[in-house]
């Protein structure tokens, strides 16, 4: 039984131009219980669990079996929040029916509400076949890390006339095949008004700008949970590493001076 705030895919496609989508990611049960608490519209389990949780440099090694793993923990945490599972690379592009397949196991093993896919035009068809089957898509355009070979290097998209032209393209198209959000990544910030502007589906932001209907930001990112580089469209809500570091030094000075445990902490 859904509870009566659940967010759902057309829940949240209803919000466009009434309320601004507020987007996180999360990987485990307990950061997404906290951020369902607190009301955040949609927790997406991203494939940025390569690099934040698993060590990787690029979102690419992540398998199934890594994000079904996550998706369903996030999922245990949530009540109201809208859980959308990001599908790995290579996980929807061999063929329709494994998108399918693949796509269903986030439904049905992880507790998922949507899944989401990078790429405008070229994947219509698999958008399509996934909607057809009862599972909610949200779409992905402009940097989309699981290109990162093809763009060589993380660079914002849609700078040139045509680039732009072809992002709107690819966003007119995605919605056409039925996806119920949109997230717009690295573009200018004119550009992401303008498609925000075309198409009758959310766009959810990330360094794309205030014009998008909704914001996504990488939980570690905006934690403040690493300190070598903060890309510029990051803002930091707080500073977790100094927070994390400084509890971690304590308690190892606790332990090896024989203060930790008290005997308040002992039976
Ligand atoms: O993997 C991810 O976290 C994402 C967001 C950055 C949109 O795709």
């Amino acid at each position: 039984m859904q509870t009566p705030g659940k967010w759902t895919a057309p829940k949240l496609r209803a919000l466009k131009g009434r309320q601004k989508i507020v987007t996180l990611t999360a990987y485990d049960c307990s950061t997404a219980r906290l951020m369902d608490e607190v009301g955040i519209h949609v927790i997406l389990v991203g494939d940025s669990l390569g690099m934040t949780v698993l060590g990787y440099e690029t979102t690419l090694p992540v398998t199934m079996e890594n994000m079904l793993h996550h998706a369903a923990a996030v999922s245990r945490g949530v009540t109201n929040a809208l859980v959308v599972a990001d599908m790995p690379f290579l996980s929807y592009q061999v063929s329709i029916s494994q998108a399918v397949e693949n796509a269903g196991r986030f439904i049905k093993e992880a507790g998922a509400g949507a899944v989401k896919i990078e790429g405008g035009s070229i994947r219509v068809d698999t958008i399509r076949a996934l909607v057809e089957n009862g599972i909610p898509v949200m779409g992905h355009i402009g940097l989309t890390p699981q290109s990162v070979h093809a763009f060589g290097g993380y660079k914002v998209q849609g700078r040139s006339a045509d680039a732009a032209e072809r992002l709107l393209a690819d966003a007119k198209a995605i919605e056409q095949a039925g996806v119920f959000a949109l997230v717009l990544e690295g573009i200018p910030a004119d550009l992401a008004g303008r498609i925000t502007a075309v198409v009758g589906v959310p766009t959810i932001g990330i360094g794309a700008g205030v014009a998008c209907d909704g914001q996504v930001l990488v939980v570690n990112d905006m934690l403040g949970m690493f300190s070598e580089f903060t890309p510029k469209f990051v803002k930091r809500y707080a500073q977790l590493d100094e927070t994390m570091r400084k509890a971690f030094q304590e308690y190892k000075d606790d332990v090896q001076q024989g203060r930790f445990p008290g005997p308040e902490h002992s039976y």
